[in-house]
């Protein structure tokens, strides 16, 4: 399974990446917006910082207008995937960049059929939301589960990337169903890290260390 980071944050990014927790990145107009910056500007430098596939939303609703600027993020580095909210314009603007070879994520995605119809569309990425769902007290994995059940069903080339992901659960859950990608914040890689009974094994092993003899 691959871990992508949703953050927009370079600092944040580079210090995932130093620890192995970066085969690509996800953004939104909410984590760019937070950076104070221009999108083209964070997603030129969040490219440079990684080699894995960096997604960037586009923010029209017109699937001319969603080719324009897809073609137009596209052209900031090759590892560039053109984020797509779906809708039936999205579904348009996802073939025809397709057709022109590149790279989309859709996103926003709260129910099997939705993810059906991105993975006719030649989508590369399909983006499920399972926090947002939980939030709304509806089974968020029961959503991965089911794609990935549909995605197989049909060997579809579309790779699943569980998105709003808000704890450890959540990954163990995306791994054990066979998700391709969990894109994680920085906190939820670190929590993944931590057990009780691994800092409890340190404290007593330095302490026998320094019962040894000098
Ligand atoms: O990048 C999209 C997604 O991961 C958003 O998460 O926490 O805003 O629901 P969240």
């Amino acid at each position: 399974m691959q871990f992508y980071i949703d953050s927009a944050d370079i600092e944040e990014i580079r210090q995932a990446n130093k620890r192995g927790w970066v085969d690509g990145v996800t953004t939104n107009p909410t984590l760019v917006a937070k950076t104070g910056r221009k999108n083209a500007d964070v997603i030129k430098d969040i490219c440079k910082e990684v080699k894995g596939l960096v997604s960037a939303e586009v923010i029209s609703l017109q699937a001319d207008e969603m080719v324009r600027e897809g073609l137009e993020l596209a052209k900031i580095a090759d590892n560039v995937v053109v984020k797509i909210p779906m809708c039936e314009e999205g579904l348009v603007a996802v073939r025809r960049l397709a057709s022109d070879g590149i790279k989309t994520n859709v996103t926003l995605i709260f129910s099997p059929l939705q993810a059906l119809l991105v993975a006719k569309a030649g989508a590369t990425l399909v983006s499920p939301f399972v926090g947002r769902l939980d939030d709304i007290a509806y089974d968020g994995m029961e959503l991965i589960s089911q794609i990935t059940q549909i995605y197989e069903n049909y060997e579809m080339d579309t790779q699943v990337l569980v998105a709003s992901i808000r704890h450890p659960i959540h990954v163990l859950q995306s791994a054990l169903m066979k998700a391709d990608i969990v894109t994680c914040p920085y906190k939820v890689f670190a929590q993944l890290v931590n057990h009780p009974l691994t800092d409890k094994g340190i404290a007593q092993f330095l302490k026998d260390a320094a019962a040894m003899p000098k």
